[in-house]
């Protein structure tokens, strides 16, 4: 059953599949005409501040309508520092901007894979990686709930604003936790509360889809990650510009966890 009790999965699937297929065949933004950032803020240059997002070093080099296309709510490789020769996982990879860094930064003897269910997501993502040559990245399609993806064959797991859409946060913890190699890590920013959310909020598609009503208190958000077995869970920042409380306190929270040895 959902952890949210209150949405049938396949109903907000199809709302958040319907507003991300939008926005990957539109210029760039889906909360508005000139938005480039769904999720969260647009992007200055500060990955250092917690809040927000790409340095002008990151973006350097990528093609304009994938260095301008962030979705997310942070910018989790700053915190989760691919090294050469590892494979990361992208769980909702989107246009593929995390994942385009993160294989720069693994190089050649690295492996990058990005996980979406939205079909134009990835075809916006693909065609992205054919257009720049990139070869050691890939866009599977499939549910960040039941991963398409080997066990035990991943050293990072990053992710940007997109376990908040999920119906059922406790199988998108468990299958990181399977696919991940003993001693990798899940580095993730994401949308959480301070409080609970009201139950019409909770049941609104549109916010939903929006990265609010799907968005649970910070600290069932980090127990769940634990329970689902992984260790040293710790917040390393939190976006300073939380609501005032009237969509419970909604925030961009960034979390490193760790699969035990
Ligand atoms: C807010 S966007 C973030 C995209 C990207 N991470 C970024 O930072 O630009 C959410 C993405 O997650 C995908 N998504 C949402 N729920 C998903 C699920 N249950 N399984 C797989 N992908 C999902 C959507 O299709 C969309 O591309």
């Amino acid at each position: 059953m959902s952890d949210l009790n209150l949405m049938d999965t396949d109903t907000v699937r199809a709302a958040v599949r319907e507003r991300y297929a939008t926005a990957a065949t539109t210029s760039g933004s889906c909360c508005g005409p000139s938005a480039s950032s769904c999720c969260g803020e647009a992007a200055p240059a500060d990955p250092t501040s917690g809040t927000v997002y790409y340095s002008s070093e990151e973006l350097t080099g990528l093609a304009e309508e994938v260095a301008t296309f962030s979705l997310g709510c942070g910018n989790p490789i700053a915190f989760a520092q691919p090294q050469p020769g590892e494979t990361v996982l992208d769980l909702g990879s989107g246009g593929g901007l995390d994942c385009f860094i993160a294989a720069r930064a693994v190089g050649s003897t690295g492996h990058v894979i990005g996980v979406d269910m939205t079909p134009a997501m990835l075809t916006r993502a693909r065609d992205a990686a054919a257009r720049m040559a990139v070869v050691n990245a890939e866009f599977r399609q499939g549910f960040i709930e039941n991963l398409p993806v080997e066990t035990d064959s991943v050293d990072l797991i990053i992710s940007n604003c997109v376990i908040n859409l999920s119906t059922d946060k406790d199988a998108v913890f468990r299958e990181a936790l399977r696919v991940l190699k003993p001693g990798g890590r899940l580095v993730v920013s994401d949308m959480v509360t301070t409080g609970n959310l009201p139950a019409d909020v909770k049941r609104d598609l549109e916010l939903w889809a929006g990265c609010i009503a799907g968005a649970l208190p910070e600290s069932e958000y980090l127990a769940k990650m634990a329970a689902a077995g992984f260790e040293r869970v710790e917040a390393l920042a939190r976006s300073s510009d939380s609501d005032d409380g009237e969509l419970g306190g909604l925030y961009s929270l960034k979390v490193r966890a760790f699969k035990p040895q």
